[in-house]
């Protein structure tokens, strides 16, 4: 069975991992363009949060 994690990076995105391998970035600092998917806007936003990860599985 995959492992599924959720990685939330520092003043970042939310990773969705599977096995080890990023397949998604979700945005979490709400300036995307493209959502529900980052395309690098929290680098120009100031957007700040900690990081986090969970394990779904
Ligand atoms: S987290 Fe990257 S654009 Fe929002």
């Amino acid at each position: 069975m995959s492992e599924v994690v959720i990685r939330s990076k520092e003043n970042g995105p939310n990773l969705v991992m599977v096995d080890g391998k990023v397949v998604q970035a979700w945005c979490r600092c709400g300036g995307s363009s493209v959502m529900p998917f980052c395309d690098g806007m929290h680098k120009r936003n100031g957007f700040k949060a900690q990081p986090r990860e969970v394990k779904v599985r």
